[in-house]
């Protein structure tokens, strides 16, 4: 867990780069590179900006999977959550963005995903998620060893997609249904994804 709270600095934050999946000299710590996604069958991830569904129990699942941990987020999935959600409470925000002076008042803001990984495992956090959107995802992939996919029983239409995945590298271990209901227009499974190779 991260002691870095919405007080910390919001400058854009320059750390050593280091390789790949390599810590830095002083971590000992494992920790686990997460990603969390909410897709349709046709891998509709958005639109416009925006969520295309309005599925409450999967957004308590997203805050409870992801609190108290640091989440990783593209600059424009950041300009997509309303102002009162920002940054997401009980968890480190870090931000991507090529801008140079992007503020985020309350987030890290860092210049690749990388960076936001290695400040997460210098601060000694045990699971970081990468929270998306597109970009992030295709970017994370080969970081990732876990993956929290909401795989929502329709097709949708939209503008944003999760990256195909090549499944003979990854092992189920979890499957939960959620049925449609009066506050869900659709029905889902909450899935975990483990890393084989
Ligand atoms: N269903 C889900 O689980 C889920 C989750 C999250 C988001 N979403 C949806 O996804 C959509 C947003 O996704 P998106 O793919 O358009 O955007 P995104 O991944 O959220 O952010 C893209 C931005 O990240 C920065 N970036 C990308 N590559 C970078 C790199 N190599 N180095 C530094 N910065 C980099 C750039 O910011 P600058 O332009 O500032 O340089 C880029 O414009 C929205 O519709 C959102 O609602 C869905």
């Amino acid at each position: 867990m991260l002691v870095l709270d919405s007080g910390q600095d919001t400058s854009v934050i320059e750390l050593k780069s280091s390789t790949r999946h390599e810590a830095p000299a002083t971590s000992t710590h494992p920790m686990i590179v997460s990603l969390i996604a909410a897709l349709s069958t046709n891998r509709v991830i958005g639109k416009n900006n925006d969520l295309p569904w309005r599925l409450p129990d999967d957004m308590k699942y997203f805050m409870q999977t992801t609190s108290r941990h640091t989440v990783i987020m593209g600059r424009k999935n950041y300009d997509s959550l309303l102002e009162k959600f920002r940054p997401l409470p009980n968890r480190v925000n870090i931000v991507v963005t090529r801008q140079k002076d992007f503020s985020a008042p309350g987030c890290a803001v860092v210049n690749s995903l990388e960076k936001g990984i290695e400040l997460a495992r210098a601060a000694n956090e045990e699971e970081v998620f990468n929270i998306g959107g597109a970009e992030m995802f295709k970017l994370g992939i080969p970081f990732t060893q876990r993956m929290y996919l909401t795989e929502i029983q329709t097709e949708l239409q939209g503008d944003t997609f999760f990256p195909e995945i090549d499944s003979s590298n990854w092992k189920e271990i979890s499957r939960n249904h959620h049925a449609a209901d009066e506050r869900h227009a659709y029905s889902f499974d909450f899935v975990v994804y483990d890393r084989l190779r």
